[in-house]
């Protein structure tokens, strides 16, 4: 197992009070897995991947235990965590293409970073060099600056530097957002093949775009303000959802070919719950259409099904076979969510999780699906 995460908890101190951006959070990623994390803005998915290699000034951690390849990582101690930096755990951060220094030339950058964790860049130069031709950019990139390079071009570079020193994990945030489509399924693929070729061990890849994840991904992990929902395989996910959360996530994204009068698109009614203030019981229920008075009490996130987590009352009783939840709408009274809501086929039907993988025809059955993901249709009403 490359990485377990127990209970982990971090909040960001703020005037108003401390933002529970991750609460209680349990999973684990196995070595070569490529993890994908989804949710809507402002779920913890940074927040999360971050806290595993760097906490920044308002960040604290307040529980749990992080460990990698069997050894616990400092996340408290930034002193400490300098030395697994770069060599045990790396990170794309979200919105790096855009933050490269502009006035350093990209040799120049990868020069700095590797300085700062105790390498000379002469001393990878020839693999560095290697790197950078297999993903097709040019020999003279690293003379070049980064407004030379094209969104796509700036995002390999990033993903080499990033990788140089084969860290054990990989925590990729949003490397696709800012891409056209087929820079997104070129930084996709180079994702899939650094792990294959050894480079990293295994990934944590957060985006909106469940569409790259169901190509790209062995499982993945669904956020809800600040709370895992629901981990599973990526064709499992993506077919048989158990979570209401995810039902109404895949039934947010967009068909190709269908036309606004054909299928309106559902969107999530209401907004997330305030993660300053947060209330008792699954933080679902105010949105929920199957929301009843048991949900008033926290579902714990459980294994229902052979490498298929959830945390949902609803999905736990489906799964037992224990029926009887229509939208009764004891705790709210959000309207129905649509098309996953209502097909989700019973548990332990003959293709049981794990049976599938990535790149299966199930799980690219949603990869036509257009790939602005969830942000637009989610975002409806959020703040
Ligand atoms: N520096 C900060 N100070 C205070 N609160 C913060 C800070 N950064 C994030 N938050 C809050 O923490 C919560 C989680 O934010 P985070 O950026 O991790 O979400 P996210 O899922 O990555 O969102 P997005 O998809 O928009 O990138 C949000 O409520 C956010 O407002
Ligand atoms: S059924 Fe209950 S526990 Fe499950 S997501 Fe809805 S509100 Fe939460
Ligand atoms: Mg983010």
């Amino acid at each position: 197992m490359s990485l377990s995460v127990r209970n982990l908890q971090i909040a960001y101190r703020t005037l108003r009070g401390d933002v529970q951006a991750v609460d209680d959070v349990t999973f684990e990623v196995a070595d070569k897995e490529i993890m994908g994390l989804a949710g809507e803005s402002g779920s913890g998915k940074s927040t999360l991947g971050n806290s595993l290699i760097f906490l920044e000034g308002r960040m604290r951690h307040v529980g749990g235990t992080v460990d990698l390849d069997g050894k616990a990582l400092p996340i408290s101690n930034y002193r400490a965590m300098n030395r697994h930096r770069m060599r045990d755990v790396s990170i794309i951060p979200q919105y790096a293409m855009s933050a490269l220094n502009p006035t350093k030339k990209i040799g120049s950058l990868a020069r700095d970073l590797l300085k700062a964790r105790g390498f000379h860049l002469a001393d990878v130069l020839p693999e560095f060099r290697r790197r950078i031709s297999l993903v097709g950019l040019p020999d003279n990139v690293l003379g070049m600056y980064p407004f030379e390079l094209s969104g796509g071009m700036r995002q390999r570079a990033t993903m080499v530097i990033s990788t140089l020193l084969n860290p054990s994990l990989l925590i990729a945030d949003e490397v696709t957002s800012a891409l056209d489509v087929s820079n997104q399924r070129a930084v996709g693929e180079l994702l899939t093949e650094f792990r294959d070729l050894g480079y990293v061990k295994s990934m944590i890849v957060i985006t909106h775009d469940l569409s790259i994840l169901a190509q790209i991904a062995d499982t993945i992990t669904i956020m809800y303000a600040g709370k895992l929902a629901e981990k599973a395989d990526a064709s499992t996910i993506v077919d048989k959802p158990l979570h209401p959360y995810t039902q109404a996530l895949l039934s947010s994204l967009p068909e190709v070919g269908l036309r606004y009068e054909d299928k309106e698109l559902t969107g999530i009614p209401g907004r997330p719950p305030s993660l300053l203030d947060v209330v008792s019981g699954c933080r679902f229920k105010d949105r929920c259409p199957f929301a009843r008075d048991r949900c008033r009490d926290e579902p714990p996130f459980v294994e229902l099904l052979p490498g298929h987590q959830v945390a949902c009352w609803k999905a736990s009783d489906e799964v037992k076979g224990l029926g009887g939840w229509a939208h009764e709408g004891a705790a709210g009274s959000a309207p129905s969510i649509g098309r996953a809501g209502g097909e989700v086929e019973h548990p332990g039907g003959a293709e049981g999780p794990g049976s599938e993988r990535p790149g299966d025809a199930n799980a690219t059955a949603l990869a036509p699906r257009v790939s602005e993901g969830l942000e637009a249709p989610v975002g409806k009403g959020q703040p």
